[in-house]
């Protein structure tokens, strides 16, 4: 049983068939990569697992509870942080006071923004911020306004938001694309240092296969919004549903 399960998770845009019937069992502290080509319902699945989304059929289950029916807040209170494909954070703000916000609204912590004092001091939450702008590579950016980085550094200061909710779970949407090779490479060794440093599971999704390779445990092929395969990098690298899905050649076994 893995710390997430998506059982026959279905969901249609209008005449759409984004997602048919995806199944998923993701185990605990592994990088499971999901590919396929665009428009496979990578993303959609993703937007399901956070609530941004609501399937029409099927259950996800995160640690024994069902996600469905939460508010993404809700949700991001039960541990699963998620970057989006498009980036979102507060261009006119610096990456510290960016890091700060996720910072005061951590998991086990109350929202100072509703009045509510925060569970830690002020200097308790610097610090934390401080700390994970260090792991991310982004202390020496700390003032600098977030609009004004590259697409690199705008991606690690979400990553290093999410990471510091604490989440046992971090959903990644393509977190490598528009990076240049040295951006992506740095990227893919600090990932694998948080993994290293903590106990979290990963989903990525990536077009990269160098990150896919680099990183994931477990590989999940989608296509047309159904699962084609599942299995272990050595065994998608070359695989004929691999071609099948990104070239829609008909494998020959
Ligand atoms: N809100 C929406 N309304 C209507 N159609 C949508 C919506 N979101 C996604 N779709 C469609 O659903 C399908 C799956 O989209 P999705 O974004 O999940 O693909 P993806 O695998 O993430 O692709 P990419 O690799 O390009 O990011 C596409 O055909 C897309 O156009
Ligand atoms: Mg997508």
């Amino acid at each position: 049983m893995g710390i997430l399960e998506v059982k026959n998770v279905g969901k249609r845009f209008g005449g759409l068939q984004a997602l048919g019937d995806v199944n998923l069992s993701v185990a605990e502290n592994s990088v499971h990569a999901i590919i396929g080509p665009n428009g496979a319902g990578k993303s959609t699945l993703l937007n399901c697992l956070v609530g941004k989304l609501i399937p029409d059929s099927g259950s996800v289950m995160f640690d024994g509870q069902s996600v469905l029916g939460r508010t993404p807040y809700e949700i991001n209170q039960m541990g699963i942080s998620r970057v989006f494909q498009t980036p979102e954070i507060f261009g006119d703000l610096t990456v510290m006071e960016n890091m700060m916000i996720p910072c005061f609204a951590r998991r086990d912590g109350a929202f100072k923004l509703n009045g509510i004092k925060s569970v830690e001091s002020e200097t308790e939450i610097r610090d934390r911020a401080e700390a994970m702008m260090e792991d991310m590579n982004l202390a020496e950016k700390r003032h600098m306004h977030a609009a004004s980085m590259s697409r690199g550094d705008k991606r690690r200061l979400e990553i290093a938001m999410c990471l510091a909710q604490e989440p046992r779970l971090l959903l990644l949407d393509e977190p490598t694309a528009g990076m240049a090779r040295a951006d992506t490479n740095n990227t893919i060794d600090l990932l694998k240092e948080i993994k290293q440093k903590r106990d979290i599971t990963i989903v990525i999704i990536e077009h990269d296969m160098h990150v896919v390779f680099s990183l994931a445990e477990r590989i999940t092929v989608l296509a047309q919004g159904t699962p084609l395969v599942e299995d272990v990098p050595e065994k998608i690298k070359g695989h004929p549903k691999v071609r099948e899905a990104y070239l829609g050649e008909t494998a020959a076994a």
